[in-house]
């Protein structure tokens, strides 16, 4: 796994852009999996401008969802459908056929991670993938003590997940399920880039890259991913001990190809 560390959350978000766009440029039918949350909306907002500017053709892409909240429709703003629409499909005018994201209102989630992993199949896997964290370790809903042997499932939120979850939304919502890519299917993208900012993501990113692995701390499981990047701000890195990284660490920037 490489470590690159940027100044600050600007720095960070331009270059981890600059790689989607490298990344569609280089491969015109790339099957993108983008995270939601606070850490990437930057990042998407730059890769619309930069993909604007620069004319780069996004059609013929695929994009897979990360994950979803049971029992949110996708017309409340907190849903990662919505969170996706308003932020890159619309304005990068990505039709609904290049689309596949889970739907938190399904009354079968199982036919619904399994719509999902065919999907991911059918398509011949994800060539990039982009996640963040939560501050209790979990990447997508896969929560601390989630099993790495899994594709896609169904999710009994963590307690702060539910608490933390809450800003994504105008009211009070009840979050208690979740739909996820397990971690067979993000140790087997292609190419991963987990990313995270600001002092609130400091102790948990300490214990991801330099702990034990374990999958108490999901984020840490990615280490043993091949093609892995983890992409910090200082604040993110500030509880790191860059003279002791663990030996499947170095530093090193992304390649976009
Ligand atoms: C959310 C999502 C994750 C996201 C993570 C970090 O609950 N399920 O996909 O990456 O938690 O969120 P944020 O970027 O808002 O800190």
């Amino acid at each position: 796994m490489q470590l690159n560390i940027y100044k600050d959350y600007q720095s960070l978000s331009e270059s981890t852009a600059n790689t989607l766009i490298e990344t569609v440029i280089s491969n015109p039918t790339a099957v993108l999996c983008l995270a939601t949350g606070d850490t990437p909306k930057l990042t998407y907002e730059l890769l619309v401008n930069k993909a604007i500017e620069r004319k780069v053709d996004f059609s013929r892409c695929t994009f897979i969802g990360l994950d979803e909240w049971v029992g949110i429709p996708p017309r409340i703003e907190g849903s990662c459908r919505f969170f996706l629409q308003s932020r890159i499909f619309g304005p990068l005018n990505i039709q609904e056929s290049q689309v596949h994201l889970f739907d938190g209102m399904s009354h079968d989630p199982r036919d619904e991670c399994s719509r999902m992993d065919d999907a991911i199949v059918t398509k011949g896997g994800i060539d990039l993938m982009l996640v963040g964290v939560g501050v209790n370790g979990h990447i997508g809903f896969n929560e601390p003590g989630a099993g790495t042997d899994v594709y896609s499932h169904l999710v009994d939120l963590h307690g702060i997940t539910q608490s933390v979850g809450q800003k994504y939304f105008t009211g009070i919502v009840q979050i208690k399920q979740g739909l996820t890519l397990g971690f067979k299917t993000i140790l087997q993208s292609k190419k991963l880039i987990m990313i995270a900012n600001g002092l609130k993501k400091a102790a948990v990113m300490q214990k991801a890259l330099e702990e034990e692995i374990t999958t108490d701390v999901p984020a840490g499981l990615v280490r043993a991913h091949p093609f892995c990047w983890t992409v910090l701000d200082e604040e993110a890195a500030s509880l790191l001990n860059l003279q002791i990284l663990p030996e499947e660490i170095v530093m090193g920037h992304i390649k976009a190809t």
